[in-house]
């Protein structure tokens, strides 16, 4: 018998990208808020590890089902890690993609440390309130205007490490294989296998 997990999140990048990095686990349906009603959840938490359990955890209950959420920031070190939790209303609720990286170029404007990372915080829940955590890091710098049409977000700005383009410059797969999003959801990997296997578990 299949288990179903709700995918917590109402972004269709991120459920593309997740579902193609945790889509093959055998035992396991991905259902989306196609499949299955759940409510917005605020993302009202003063860190990224606070909104992954907050989302994680209401759609949980309101669905009876486990679900998995991710909450994901650009930390840049010139900034002392803004935008961070902020990243998504970085340059004003409602803004979208493109303004928050104007305001990210406009602030990093003459500066020479480019440094910064994506950090992805992944969790599971169950819903008797169980959670397991997962942390992924992608380390990188900031280009010095956006290159590149795939991906999302920050990803025309964002070069990881030793790659020499940026994450919009990269295919699909190539992000996949390497992304902060990836790091995250593999540590994620054995424990949703288990939940598929148990025969103990009712979810
Ligand atoms: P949240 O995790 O939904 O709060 O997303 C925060 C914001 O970070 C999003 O609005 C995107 O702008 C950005 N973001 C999240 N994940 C990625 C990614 O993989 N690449 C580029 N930007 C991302």
């Amino acid at each position: 018998m299949t288990k179903k997990v709700v995918l917590a999140t109402k972004n269709s990048h991120k459920i593309e990208e997740i579902l193609a990095i945790l889509g093959d686990i055998p035992g396991i349906e991905w259902l989306t808020y196609r499949e299955i009603h759940f409510s917005d959840v605020e993302e009202v938490g003063e860190t990224l590890e606070e909104n992954a359990i907050l989302k994680a955890t209401a759609v949980a209950r309101e669905t009876g089902l486990p679900a998995l959420a991710e909450d994901t920031g650009l930390e840049v070190e010139a900034l002392g890690g803004a935008p961070g939790v902020r990243s998504a209303r970085f340059a004003g609720a409602g803004k979208d993609y493109r303004a928050n990286n104007e305001k990210l170029l406009r602030l990093l404007e003459g500066v020479r440390n480019r440094r910064a990372r994506f950090r992805t915080v992944a969790v599971l829940a169950l819903p008797d309130g169980r959670t397991w955590k997962a942390e992924g890091v992608l380390e990188g710098e900031i280009a010095g205007a956006p290159r590149g049409e795939h991906g999302f977000g920050y990803d025309p700005l964002f070069i990881p490490e030793g790659v020499g383009r940026t994450l919009a410059e990269m295919s699909p797969e190539e992000k996949n294989k390497i992304s902060h999003r990836r790091r995250a959801l593999e540590l994620m990997r054995p424990i949703l296998r288990d939940l598929a296997t148990d025969p103990r578990s009712s979810w």
